[in-house]
């Protein structure tokens, strides 16, 4: 199954009632594993998660740190762009040049990278430690 299938898959299980936006995300690791993950959202608007970061907390779960590759897909006219957080997210765990595949149900895709989703990324380069 292509990384974007495994999205596809995921995304009819996505717990969507208030946007009505269902989002599927797949992230292969750099282990080989592929892991799967889904828009939660809540009736307390601001506690919902996105498909990505329910993918990297599966990663994270089943024990791999690194993203070798990812996929998101949603049934939109144009191909799903993930937000700022979950850019941030994704920049956390995977380089720059990670391949990321934006896609929409009807077969429109949209290749882009890790790095090109956030330049710039705020990195614990930033941060002093004393
Ligand atoms: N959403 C994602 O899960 N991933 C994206 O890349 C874009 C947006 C979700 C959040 C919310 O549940 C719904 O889509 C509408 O914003």
């Amino acid at each position: 199954m292509s990384l974007v299938d495994a999205a596809r898959d995921v995304r009819e299980r996505a717990y969507a009632p208030y946007s009505n936006f269902k989002v599927g995300a797949a992230i292969l690791g750099t282990g080989g594993a592929v892991h799967q993950g889904c828009n939660v959202e809540n009736v307390a608007y601001p506690e919902g998660t996105c498909a990505e970061a329910g993918a990297i907390a599966a990663m994270i779960a089943a024990g791999e740190t690194e993203i070798a590759e990812v996929a998101v897909i949603a049934d939109s006219p144009i191909p799903v762009s993930p937000c700022g957080g979950c850019r941030q997210k994704l920049a956390e765990f995977g380089k720059p040049g990670v391949k990321v595949t934006l896609a929409t149900t009807d077969g429109k895709t949209l290749e882009t990278t890790i790095g090109d989703l956030l330049p710039g990324v705020f990195t614990e380069d930033y941060m002093v430690r004393s």
